[in-house]
């Protein structure tokens, strides 16, 4: 099976964990995958809450509706993807730029249903480079201190989130300690989010391998 094949197949399997109400859908192309399985049981949802404009357009697409976070309560189920997830379910997110968003939805959110592809699964966090979205004028002030905790951030350059920012994505690291490093990263003056999933892990994480989807909780 190709990557594309198992990223389907974890997003399908998150299907079964939709049970009605306004659900969370987070960004990238495992969710992607989702968003069109979701519309063969759109009737089964009142709307979602996206975490990007991207997903926000699919989502209209297939017609369903998208509501502002702010419109509506506790969300039941956040569903979206990751670029390295560990054993402890923590993850780190933001590869599409969409971490902030994404981050705010997992937290308005009862669970978290993460779904990969099983190459996404390490035993250390820290390969993929962690990506840190910053206040503009903040950019070269936090990739300084980002140097001090022993990581090379190299500035995404050309990209601006969809919250305006731009985007520092941290090389070098291996992250023992995900929830320590996410604490200090947050407490840098200029930071708006860091994309370590750490204090807010996954609930479950849907894995798609060859011999089909590995649940883990
Ligand atoms: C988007 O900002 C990311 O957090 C994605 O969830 C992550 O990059 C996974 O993307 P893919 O599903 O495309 O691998």
């Amino acid at each position: 099976m190709t990557q594309d094949e198992l990223k389907k197949q974890s997003a399908l399997a998150a299907l079964d964990y939709i049970e009605g109400g306004i659900i969370g859908v987070g960004t990238g192309s495992t969710v992607n995958h989702f968003i069109d399985g979701l519309a063969t049981i759109k009737h089964r949802i009142d709307g979602a809450v996206s975490s990007s404009e991207v997903s926000s357009a699919r989502l209209r697409q297939h017609g369903i509706t998208v509501y502002d976070l702010n419109d509506v309560g506790q969300l039941s189920v956040y569903v979206d993807g990751a670029d390295e997830a560990n054993d402890r379910l923590q993850l780190i997110k933001g590869g599409g730029g969409a971490l902030t968003r994404e981050k705010i939805v997992a937290a308005a959110s009862a669970k978290f249903v993460c779904i990969a592809d099983a190459s996404k699964r390490v035993a250390v966090l820290g390969s993929f480079p962690l990506p840190v979205e910053v206040i503009p004028m903040a950019r070269s002030y936090v990739a300084r201190q980002l140097v001090q905790l022993g990581g090379t951030p190299v500035w995404r350059e050309g990209f601006i989130s969809d919250n305006g920012n731009p985007i520092l994505d941290i090389h070098g690291l291996a992250v023992h300690d995900p929830v320590a490093l996410e604490q200090q990263i947050n407490q840098i003056v200029g930071v708006v989010t860091v994309g370590l999933f750490a204090q807010r892990p996954a609930d479950v994480l849907l894995l798609g391998a060859a011999g089909g989807v590995e649940t883990i909780t």
